[in-house]
């Protein structure tokens, strides 16, 4: 069981997401398990205050450490009396991007991880220095908070926990468990718009079938993300596909052959 403690300022923010589709289905089996803290509830003054006025001056508000650390312990602690123990992140701009080894990573873990929700005007720096949280970021644009990154996290990586999802080989096909985009898709009616499904596709040969999806990835991945090409060592069946989509002139895109003509 992928089992993630999350810690808010806006514990809402998860309920409903978590109550459709994969997330759903990974809790009702028992795969996954999510469990939202208020961090509201670990203050310890009156007003339940959980931020304040950025020392030296500035604009916004900074996250305070304290109702922070003490949610994290009283986790710690919980996970501990159960013989577990607790990994710490911190989704934050700051951190290193995303990728989907890192969420493999996350899949397989069998600690309980803890996800700190910060708002990007701060968190007290004595929070990084007391826990030295993993800093993940989605990329570079600023969110307003780490709650829709901490679903992003947990979104990931519980699609990868086996029986999560409902075919296991969608997991092995996609796009980026090998580095590559995906093939176009079709689904009925064999006409839309009056455009058809291509013809092998409807030929019942698997083979062939499966032959064209590959080149079809290739191609794709080359004309919207040669990056993840760069560094690759080809198989020989791809070299093959390639040299045919170069022979086709495929692997030019359309927008450039317009500045061509
Ligand atoms: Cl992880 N957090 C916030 N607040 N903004 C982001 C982000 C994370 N990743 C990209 N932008």
């Amino acid at each position: 069981m992928l089992r993630f403690e999350v810690l808010t300022l806006f514990p809402g923010m998860f309920a409903p997401v978590l109550a459709h589709s994969m997330l759903k289905r990974g809790q009702d089996k028992g795969l996954l398990n999510v469990k939202v803290h208020n961090l509201r509830d670990f203050t310890t003054d009156r007003h339940k205050i959980v931020d304040d006025m950025p020392y030296g001056g500035g604009a916004g508000m900074v996250m305070k450490a304290e109702p922070i650390l003490l949610a994290v312990e009283a986790v710690r602690s919980e996970a501990q009396s159960s013989g577990e123990d607790i990994r710490v992140l911190f989704p934050t701009p700051h951190g290193r991007p995303l990728t989907q080894d890192y969420v493999q990573q996350l899949a397989g873990e069998s600690r309980r991880i803890v996800i700190l929700c910060g708002h990007y005007e701060g968190v007290d720096e004595r929070v990084r220095l007391a826990l030295a949280p993993e800093e993940v970021s989605l990329g570079d644009y600023v969110l307003t908070g780490g709650e829709l990154p901490a679903l992003v996290l947990i979104d990931a990586a519980a699609r990868l926990v086996p029986g999560v999802l409902g075919d296991p080989s969608s997991v092995l096909e996609e796009s980026f468990s090998d580095s590559l985009l995906e093939y176009p898709q079709y689904t009925r009616p064999a006409e839309v718009g009056g455009v058809g499904v291509p013809e092998i596709l409807l030929s019942g040969h698997h083979e062939a079938i499966r032959l064209w999806r590959r080149k079809q990835a290739l191609r794709s991945t080359y004309l919207r993300r040669p990056d993840l090409l760069k560094d690759r060592t080809f198989t020989s069946e791809d070299r093959q596909l390639l040299d045919e989509l170069m022979n086709e002139g495929l692997l030019t895109s359309s927008i450039s052959r317009r500045e061509e003509g």
